[in-house]
């Protein structure tokens, strides 16, 4: 116990000032409290002036070996003294291209391929670019993609058209053409046959969806809606696309959460724990011809794609979704019995993709506010949900420190 150590004013100086310059020179984006990240070891991070926070973030899932991990470092010094850290990687080769796609491979259903990139929205783009070509082989007009209520699948302008969590993110950008559909969080829900209709009605491109909604909220698909739009996909030869890109690589204790379903997508995109973006599809439906799909950085962020093929082994190596399901079931209970005080209305998730909803907006930020003056670091997910989202390492005892302070802070 004791990993979390704060001073009393926060941020501290050398935060402050840091803060400051990027108030002053960048665009303010999504922070949601002053931490300036200087270090961290495990499941702590530390800040510029050595204030120490339990990180139930994992930077939104970027970091799931935690901080200072020694396979991690050791990928970084591997790579130290080399000279050419970051090459143009659709243009020229390198190991850890190919290393990292035998890697990723190995976790992905058979008889899939994959492209990698620099981000999640480029995943995305690149995912839906591969579905566009298929129709596109088939003569078809450009048709709509179908996605979700709630949805966030990026903020670049191809992927917005399919992002739908919050109205900020869309204010009036121009859109690819798309129908949506309510996703559905019950079997019960009447929606819940919604795509056949749609289906039935629309010649689509796409269908587009998370398996558990990140930025919308942490909300997560009933089993029935998922496997509905498996079967009408299917039924109406339509690829399905699943963006991994927050809840695969083992978060929710499987490698992807698609697995809890029993379902597989003809398209994936992934990103964040991976380190790198990648887009996944079932080999016949690759584009085939050059120069279709390309990036600079693409396979060629060297750095990123050992450490990437280094998180795959420790995952494997360490059981890591193994200790997802288990600690994520410890976290899931402890917030549970958190409903009801503090303005907790609910707390859902799978493994260790937690969503804590309260019950305003107002409620949710000052909680986040306070727990961060604790020592715990969540972030904001949807309008008025917060999500926990530690790194895969995480131990008993930390899931409790995070647990104790978060009743401190709710009582
Ligand atoms: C499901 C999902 N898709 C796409 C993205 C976009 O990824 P990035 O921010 O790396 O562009 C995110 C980011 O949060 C995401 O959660």
């Amino acid at each position: 116990m004791g990993f979390a150590k704060v001073a009393a004013n926060l941020p501290g100086p050398k935060a402050a000032e840091i803060i400051a310059v990027l108030k002053r020179n960048c665009y303010d984006s999504t922070f949601s409290y002053p931490l300036v990240i200087d270090g961290g070891q495990g499941c702590v991070i530390r800040d510029s002036d050595g204030n120490q926070f339990l990180d139930f973030t994992s930077n939104i899932g970027a970091c799931p070996l935690g901080y200072g991990h020694p396979d991690v470092i050791h990928a970084l010094a591997g790579m130290a003294q080399n000279g050419a850290h970051k090459i143009a990687g659709q243009d020229f080769y390198c190991r850890e291209h190919a290393d990292l796609s035998e890697k990723f491979l190995s976790v992905l259903p058979e008889g899939f391929k994959t492209f990698f990139v620099n981000s999640g929205a480029e995943a995305v783009e690149n995912a839906v670019k591969i579905a566009y070509r298929k129709r596109m082989k088939d003569g078809m007009p450009v048709l709509p993609g179908v996605s979700c209520t709630g949805a966030f699948h990026g903020r670049t302008l191809g992927t917005l058209s399919f992002t739908f969590s919050k109205p900020v993110q869309k204010a009036g950008f121009p859109e690819l053409p798309v129908l949506r559909i309510k996703f559905c969080k019950e079997d019960s829900d009447p929606e819940i046959d919604s795509i056949g209709r749609m289906l039935e009605q629309n010649k689509v491109a796409f269908v587009i969806s998370e398996v558990i909604q990140g930025e919308g909220g942490y909300s997560v698909a009933s089993k029935k809606f998922m496997q509905n739009l498996r079967k009408q996909a299917d039924a109406h030869g339509v690829p399905l696309i699943l963006d991994e890109v927050q809840s695969g690589m083992g978060r929710t204790g499987k490698w992807w959460a698609f697995e809890h379903y029993d379902v597989k997508p003809d398209i994936m995109s992934t990103a964040k724990a991976l380190q790198v973006g990648a887009a996944a599809f079932r080999s016949d439906l690759d584009p085939g011809q050059q120069g279709v799909l390309s990036s600079t950085w693409g396979g060629g962020s060297r750095i990123d794609m050992a450490i990437g093929a280094a998180i795959i082994d420790a995952i494997k190596r360490d059981k890591l979704l193994y200790n997802a399901h288990v600690m994520g079931g410890r976290l899931k209970k402890g917030l549970q019995d958190l409903i009801g005080k503090g303005g907790v209305i609910d707390v859902r998730g799978i493994g260790l993709m937690v969503g804590i909803e309260f019950d305003t907006k107002e409620s949710r930020d000052a909680v986040l506010a306070r727990m961060f003056r604790k020592g715990l670091l969540l972030l904001p997910a949807g309008q008025k949900a917060m999500r926990a989202i530690p790194p895969l390492i995480i131990t008993a005892e930390e899931v409790d420190e995070g647990l104790e302070i978060a009743t401190s802070v709710l009582s």
